[in-house]
């Protein structure tokens, strides 16, 4: 058996029911954060969010070289980047946005990654000047860019290659990335050709080991095993064919995270030992030196400290039907729902221990019928005005959330030890228009 960790919880550590009989995480009462901060609410705890960070560091302390790069895209903004890098991670980043953010959080620049399958000219200059300490270049395209870009900036750029692996993975079908028919990465065949390039051509490029991602929300561990297997065996290859020692893999991310009852995600713990056993053991068989590992959760990391509060307002019962209540949010703050078909589970924040008699389907506010946070959920008969909190909404909400129909960004607060302090602020109207331009010839006189 292995020691749980805290991905494998539906509701962050800290939360429980208080004196008042709301629900309280980061010992702050849930119902009196929408009072001071309004709804919907983003919230973070805190603890949760080091306490897995400290899972993952706990979980593969048995192997010397280990690179902790938190998938930035799944929660990017400054305040949780300084968390993560007082907890000692880098960044996996896939864009300018996320590599401005954890540049100006204060990030080592030397443990941030650059991912992606189209990066910018822009974007790769963006890389190369602030020092990024590793560009995973993803196709033939990128390789001649990214030497040129190097060769203006009189600079060698140290590169991972991307490839891809051919793992089937059971997820969702658009969160899967490691399959051959993929639009991420190198195939295997043709590996060989773009190593040749860089010994011969790209001269300002210095590769220094393989990268592969097979997928999101896993909950198998023998796919990492396969990667593994993969990943080493393809560096033995080409150290043996090039004359190389390539020393670094990073196996990407994916370790999966508990929505509803129903899923049961492995333990870091279990995550590790698979990937360090199934590493050694390639090692032997290969006959390499032990490389580098880099991995990026993102999911796992910051799923189970975020909850999203919403306020409950209109309901209606479809004669012979469902009864559905709406909430003030939805699909444009959690947009997984209606892309993945993704279930969550909630209770409601300010009668967290009633009885939850009533099915319900929770309607979000935007117009769209597909708008739908949760179908068929049992909550105690709810009222108008009453909160209601969605678990794991850490990871991939804030970052895919949009201002569909000009509704404002929500805010999001981080709790811990019954402190709050707001992290995003909530979009105003203004912000909404900030952008639009009227040309002049247009104005209204
Ligand atoms: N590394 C690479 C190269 C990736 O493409 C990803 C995620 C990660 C790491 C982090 O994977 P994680 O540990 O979070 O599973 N929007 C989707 C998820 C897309 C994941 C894309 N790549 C969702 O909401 O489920």
């Amino acid at each position: 058996m292995y020691k749980n960790s805290t991905n494998q919880l539906l509701k962050p550590v800290t939360a429980k029911v208080n004196d008042s009989g709301n629900l309280e995480i980061g010992g702050c009462d849930t119902v009196e954060l929408v009072e001071k901060y309004g709804s919907p609410l983003y919230v973070m705890d805190e603890v949760t969010l080091r306490n897995v960070c400290r899972d993952y560091k706990d979980a593969f302390s048995k192997y010397p070289k280990v690179n902790m790069m938190f998938a930035s895209k799944a929660l990017s903004t400054m305040a949780i980047s300084s968390i993560l890098i007082s907890e000692g991670f880098g960044f996996d980043v896939v864009s300018a946005g996320e590599i401005y953010t954890v540049y100006k959080a204060g990030a080592d620049m030397n443990k941030v990654l650059f991912n992606g399958n189209n990066k910018s000219f822009d974007e790769l200059s963006l890389a190369i000047e602030l020092g990024v300490g590793r560009i995973s270049v993803d196709n033939f395209f990128e390789l001649s860019l990214l030497n040129e870009i190097a060769k203006s900036h009189n600079k060698t750029v140290d590169i991972l290659l991307r490839i891809t692996p051919g793992i089937e993975c059971h997820t969702h079908e658009y969160i899967q990335t490691g399959h051959l028919d993929s639009k991420f990465g190198f195939d295997l065949t043709q590996i060989d050709e773009a190593v040749e390039l860089i010994l011969s051509e790209y001269t300002n490029l210095k590769l220094h080991g393989l990268h592969a991602h097979i997928g999101s929300q896993i909950f198998e561990t023998k796919v990492y095993h396969d990667e593994i297997e993969i990943l080493v065996r393809e560096i033995k290859r080409l150290d043996d064919k090039f004359a190389l020692k390539l020393d670094e893999i990073n196996i990407g991310g994916g370790l999966g995270v508990k929505y509803t009852e129903k899923d049961v995600p492995p333990s870091a713990f279990e995550i590790a030992d698979v990937i360090l056993e199934s590493l050694n053991s390639a090692i032997a068989k290969y006959e390499i030196e032990a490389p580098a590992l880099f991995i990026e959760p993102g999911r796992s990391i910051v799923s189970t400290a975020g909850v999203t509060l919403y306020t409950i307002g209109s309901s209606k019962q479809v004669p012979k039907g469902k009864k559905y209540i709406a909430v003030d949010g939805g699909m444009a703050d959690n947009p997984r729902p209606s892309m993945y078909q993704a279930e969550y589970s909630a209770v409601i924040a300010n009668k967290p221990e009633q009885n939850p008699d009533t099915k319900v389907t929770v309607a979000g506010r935007f117009c769209e019928s597909g708008d739908i946070l949760i179908s068929d959920i049992l909550l105690p008969e709810p009222d108008e005005g009453d909160i209601l909190c969605v678990f794991n909404t850490g990871a991939y909400n804030y970052s895919m959330a949009s201002n569909y129909n000009r509704v404002q960004k929500c805010a999001m607060v981080l709790v811990n030890n019954s402190q709050s302090d707001i992290i995003i602020n909530r979009e105003t109207l203004d912000d909404i228009i900030s952008h639009d331009v009227i040309p002049d010839r247009l104005k209204i006189k």
